[in-house]
């Protein structure tokens, strides 16, 4: 088991294009996966991408816990899924704001649009095709960690530039606010 130096916002892996996993099967690749789901769980994280652990590859780790799927359709709870060169279509127009935190930007969120409905595909470390639907939560952990690939972290893509900042200081506010605030997941 290994936990591995977590990249923060501001480190150049983060704003690059990752290149593509040429085997899923190299032992390489498969000790990478390991270690980067020890490293999230540890964190502890939703979801976690190569470039995050300075790794320039096309790989992402994620898990949707029972306490976070929303139930809807396609957000049931996932189990630890290894992503091996993802591709992310989006299969609806409408979009959903809610609070993300990243692992790369600890002790922030920030309000995030995101498809509500996407359908993904990737292999996994046997070199098997994995291809799902998935709604709510699970599309948006998916959404969040293929950013991730393209060198796009959530503070682009946010729809109000003021809806970001620290997570002690916007608790006090979403209270004010008396909207109810998710907690967000580290990812
Ligand atoms: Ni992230």
């Amino acid at each position: 088991m290994a936990i591995l130096k977590i990249a923060r916002m501001g480190h150049p892996v983060l704003s690059r294009t990752a290149a593509p996993v040429p085997d899923p099967t190299d032992p390489e690749v498969q000790r990478l996966a390991r270690d980067m789901v020890d490293t999230m769980l540890d964190a502890p994280g939703v979801g976690l991408a190569a470039p995050q652990v300075h790794v320039g590859l096309r790989l992402i780790v994620f898990h949707v816990p029972e306490g976070r799927a929303a139930g809807g359709e396609g957000d049931g709870p996932v189990p630890l899924t290894v992503l091996v060169n993802p591709t992310v279509e989006r299969l609806s127009e409408e979009t959903a704001l809610a609070w993300e935190g990243c692992l790369s930007i600890p002790d922030m969120m920030g309000e995030v649009p995101r498809a509500l409905r996407i359908g993904y595909r990737g292999y996994d470390l046997s070199g098997r095709l994995v291809e799902r639907e998935a709604g709510g939560f699970h599309a948006r952990v998916v959404q969040h960690e293929y950013d991730h690939l393209d060198g796009i972290l959530y503070p682009t893509r946010l729809a109000d530039p003021t809806r970001m900042g620290f997570v002690d200081e916007l608790r006090k506010m979403l209270a004010e606010e008396q909207t109810e605030a998710e907690p967000p997941a580290e990812r």
